[in-house]
């Protein structure tokens, strides 16, 4: 049984989408063993608390990263994770938390990157007038947006579309690709070359 933990700063789509996977043994074998959140009001904490799930708050406003940042990898630890998915979390890791789980934690941003890292990527491609836009699972390294690529899903952009309409359909995709990416790394058949990820 491999154990999830999810790092979440609000809505918590993603979230829901990776729990309603476990539930429905779309990833099998696999439990969420924590949800973290930074901000106490974030609604995806609230939802977690709602499904029952080992719930945590560690607010980050107002403190030094690294206390923060050891409060969090301490948490982790204790719930003895597998795999950190970072949902909506929208902190940037510092390199002493990405040591702490090498190759271990995945980070969704809905771009294809690496175009238009970091805020509002949609509302990015939409202004740059992109015809082809979507989403990346990723590896998380020091760097925003930035590590080996697991998964990615491309999505159209249409005449007829907004930047919400567009992130709309961006984030059904996301919910997907989550899944996928998930279940790619806990069955551990692939190595890492250079940046790409290749099947063994
Ligand atoms: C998602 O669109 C996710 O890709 C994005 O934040 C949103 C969170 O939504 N993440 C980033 O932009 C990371 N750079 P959610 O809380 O409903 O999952």
């Amino acid at each position: 049984m491999k154990s999830l933990g999810i790092l979440l700063s609000g809505r918590g789509s993603n979230f829901i989408a990776i729990a309603d996977s476990v539930d429905a043994g779309r990833i099998p074998d696999a439990r969420i063993a924590a949800v973290i959140s930074n901000v106490p009001d974030a609604r995806g904490i609230a939802i977690a608390r709602e499904r029952g799930l080992n719930a945590l708050v560690i607010p980050s406003k107002g403190r030094p990263r690294a206390e923060h940042e050891r409060e969090v990898a301490a948490a982790l630890k204790q719930s003895d994770v597998d795999l950190i998915c970072l949902a909506g979390y929208m902190r940037l890791l510092s390199p002493w938390f990405v040591k702490q789980f090498p190759q271990r934690i995945l980070n969704i941003h809905p771009s294809l990157l690496p175009a238009f890292p970091g805020l509002e990527a949609q509302e990015q491609a939409f202004a740059y007038g992109v015809k082809i836009s979507g989403c990346t699972v990723h590896f998380v390294d020091e760097e925003l947006d930035h590590g080996p690529i697991i998964m990615q899903k491309a999505v159209p952009v249409l005449d007829t579309d907004d930047e919400h309409t567009l992130a709309a359909r961006i984030l059904e995709q996301e919910h997907l690709a989550y899944t996928e990416a998930i279940n790619i790394v806990l069955a551990g058949n692939f190595e890492i070359v250079g940046r790409r990820l290749k099947k063994k």
